[in-house]
């Protein structure tokens, strides 16, 4: 996965408490539908664990993310998988692939342009691309809670998404794939309300993986606040029958290069 801004992962946190990101990107590898002998990119593999799935209905695959420390994690966790730090926006891929393949990274990466050219370079001609990632309006209640709280306790303006993440339309999206020559065969943008794990935690445990870096920079003592006052505020909303369950919007697509 790329950096969460100026951050950086905590691989053992995100295995720990945050396992419904690989989990519920599972049924996208009915998408992807790998065949034995193809050989897939995986970007922004985070710990490795869709990449094994991958490799276990049997094609070649590749993971890469921009954190060493997730590679390092996937590495222990696959020693027999192949996994590379690389920043997808300037990957270059040694021998084409027959799918690139990405489960909730994409929308970490704020050049989107450079990736859709990066990924459309890594494809033979005919090659497919499935992914998911937030898609417009994406943690849209939790993140202008957010906003509210940070400028309530610094009085000073917050960036749409922190400048953290893209969470492009469907149309937005689509014109982005087309302009590098990937063709968009599927598109759906979908409502996926999750539940955290963690109960009662579940929801500053998110914090603290996903915002790290913009809790981090508040000023001192102004953290725990921001966490109790953002609790505070969406509870009425997002805590129902003892979990935290956070507005998750997804965003899928297939797209194929074309010659
Ligand atoms: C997501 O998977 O949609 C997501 C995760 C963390 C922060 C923002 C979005």
């Amino acid at each position: 996965m790329p950096s969460p801004g100026e951050g950086a992962w905590n691989p053992g946190l995100y295995e720990r408490s945050h396992s419904f990101v690989w989990k519920r990107g599972e049924d996208l590898l009915e998408l992807l539908a790998p065949q034995t002998g193809e050989r897939v990119l995986d970007v922004g593999c985070g710990t490795g664990q869709l990449t094994a799935e991958i490799a276990r209905r049997g094609a070649r695959v590749l993971g890469i993310d921009s954190s060493p420390d997730m590679v390092q994690q996937a590495r222990g966790n696959y020693p027999d998988l192949q996994f590379e730090v690389a920043d997808a926006s300037q990957f270059r891929a040694p021998e084409p692939f027959d799918a690139v393949f990405s489960n909730a990274a994409l929308h970490w990466m704020t050049k989107p342009e450079a990736v859709a050219a990066a990924i459309a370079a890594a494809l033979k001609p005919g090659g497919r691309f499935v992914a998911e990632l937030g898609g417009k309006g994406n943690v849209g209640r939790l993140s202008r809670a957010a906003v509210a709280v940070i400028e309530e306790l610094t009085h000073a303006p917050v960036r749409g998404h922190f400048g953290l993440w893209y969470f492009p339309s469907v149309a937005e999206y689509a014109t982005v794939l087309e302009s590098h020559g990937l063709e968009v065969r599927y598109a759906l943008l979908f409502d996926r309300p999750t539940p955290l794990e963690g109960g009662e935690n579940g929801l500053r445990d998110w914090l603290q993986m996903f915002l790290g870096p913009v809790t981090g920079s508040l000023p001192a003592g102004a953290g725990a606040k921001f966490v109790e006052r953002l609790e505070e505020r969406l509870r009425p909303q997002l805590f129902r029958d003892g979990a935290w369950v956070v507005d998750y919007r997804r965003l899928r697509v297939v797209a194929v290069k074309v010659d």
